[in-house]
């Protein structure tokens, strides 16, 4: 099939390459000239496991092409895929306005019959809006399907061929075969049902992870004030099949462009909708909460944060990216300093990424853990990358300053170890 897909995000890339590599005939879209430059020389603008290589082989094959210009690919085209940005707005509303700029010009351009595939999140309901305010008026007739990504970053590759469930929702039967017909190689279950449902089956499926995530946080929370410890407790508990063992690993919350996004934007949504969703309020009050404990604890802990040295180890939201969206290590990192202390930033990948986002003049970057760790009174593992996890304790106690403090952010450090070789260790929820 000749596929077009608007948009080189995280999503729209993997679409694109992956779809290349089963065959079709991919022609790909994007408005930033820089990232189209940089695609064209086979260099993937995101850190994304495996998908320079998938880029190149199609490249090869000459299944896809990159361009700046909508038009073209509109034309002689079955599919066309919306992978564009959704982003929140201030007040959490979902920005519908790149998504809205694609279906005019689609009304616009398009000269033949086409299937529109969106699979940019967008909220329950805008499927039949799109179809109703802009797919009616096209000249040409426009069948539409909604056909959510589950990709998590970092493992986007290996979700597409790996995926658990494809979910498309149309209207008619022959669009669900077309859509069907896209992951002809995959073997996974396909569930057809209505656009609507489609769009609710990608919210509710993050807001419920999310939900998990904050759940066994609130557990954590609470065994410290007991005396449990989560490291007992939470495989426990995913050991019954009914709960299952995935999203209870405790620690300083979720970030990422997805799940804040999609949480806020589903509290709109039902606030929209006149229903006050008070489990989900609190899931993304616990998320906000779990930060600012963290900088708590750690000012408890060095008495007073003015003039102390606190080395980060990790900026990407979670291991394995770049992305720092919402990650929790900035918005501690934030707190540190407006509480007085001087930061040093470490991570394999991310550091450009934040420096594109805020720079101080009491933050200092270093791609080395070993060298952030010098005069350091404190050491906070942010983001369990694997470059932290076998560090040589010894000579990091000989770098850093006293109290020696270790906050593990991710329950992912020996804790008994530490706290033998003299460091103070604080973890999330850890007796
Ligand atoms: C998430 C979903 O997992 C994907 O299925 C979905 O397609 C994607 O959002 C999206 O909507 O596009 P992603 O944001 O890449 O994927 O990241 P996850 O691996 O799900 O992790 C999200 C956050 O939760 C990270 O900050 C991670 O550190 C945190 N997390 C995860 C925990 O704090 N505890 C856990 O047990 C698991």
């Amino acid at each position: 099939m000749n596929i077009s897909v608007i948009g080189t995000g995280y999503i729209g890339l993997v679409a694109a390459c992956c779809l290349a590599n089963s065959g079709h005939q991919v022609f790909s879209v994007d408005k930033d000239l820089d990232k189209i430059e940089k695609l064209n020389r086979g260099v993937i603008p995101i850190y994304e496991e495996g998908l320079e290589t998938l880029l190149n082989k199609a490249q090869q094959s000459g299944k896809i092409t990159f361009s700046s210009e909508i038009g073209p690919a509109l034309i002689n085209t079955d599919m066309v895929i919306i992978a564009v940005g959704t982003p929140a707005t201030a007040d959490g509303r979902v920005d519908m306005s790149y998504v809205n700029d694609v279906a005019e010009s689609i009304i616009d351009l398009a000269a033949y019959p086409l299937t529109v595939i969106m699979k940019s999140t967008v909220p329950p309901g805008t499927g039949k809006l799109l179809c109703k305010r802009f797919f009616s008026r096209a000249k040409v007739p426009i069948s539409y399907s909604s056909n959510p990504e589950f990709l998590r970053e970092g493992k986007a590759v290996w979700d597409w061929y790996n995926t658990d469930r494809i979910v498309i929702g149309t209207e008619n039967q022959e669009t669900a075969e077309k859509v069907m017909e896209l992951y002809r190689d995959i073997d996974a279950p396909k569930i057809c049902m209505d656009i609507t449902s489609a769009e609710m089956v990608k919210y509710a499926s993050n807001a419920f992870l999310a939900t998990k995530i904050s759940f066994i946080n609130e557990i954590a929370n609470l065994c410290e004030r007991v005396g449990a410890s989560i490291d007992a407790v939470a495989p426990a508990i995913g050991m019954d099949q009914r709960i299952g063992p995935h999203f209870l690993q405790a620690g300083l919350g979720y970030g990422g462009s997805c799940f804040p996004k999609d949480t806020t934007g589903l509290d709109y949504i039902s606030s929209f909708n006149g229903y006050h969703f008070s489990l989900l309020k609190s899931v993304i009050e616990v998320n906000t909460n779990q930060r600012v404990m963290i900088v708590r604890k750690i000012t408890q802990a060095l008495d007073d944060l003015h003039d102390k040295k606190v080395a980060v180890w990790g900026l990407s939201f979670k291991p394995d990216t770049d992305d720092v969206r919402e990650a929790p290590a900035v918005d501690i990192i934030k707190h540190l300093i407006a509480e007085g202390a001087h930061v040093v930033a470490c991570d394999p990948v991310a550091i450009d990424q934040v420096k594109g986002v805020f720079t101080h003049n009491r933050l200092d970057f270093n791609t080395n853990p070993y060298e952030t760790c010098r005069e350091s009174n404190a050491i906070l593992l942010a983001t369990e990358w694997s470059q932290f996890l076998n560090l040589d304790w010894i000579r990091i106690k000989g770098l850093m300053k006293s109290p020696y403090l270790v906050i593990d952010g991710r329950n992912v450090l020996d804790d008994k170890t530490l706290q033998n070789m003299g460091f103070s260790y604080i973890g999330v929820g850890r007796s």
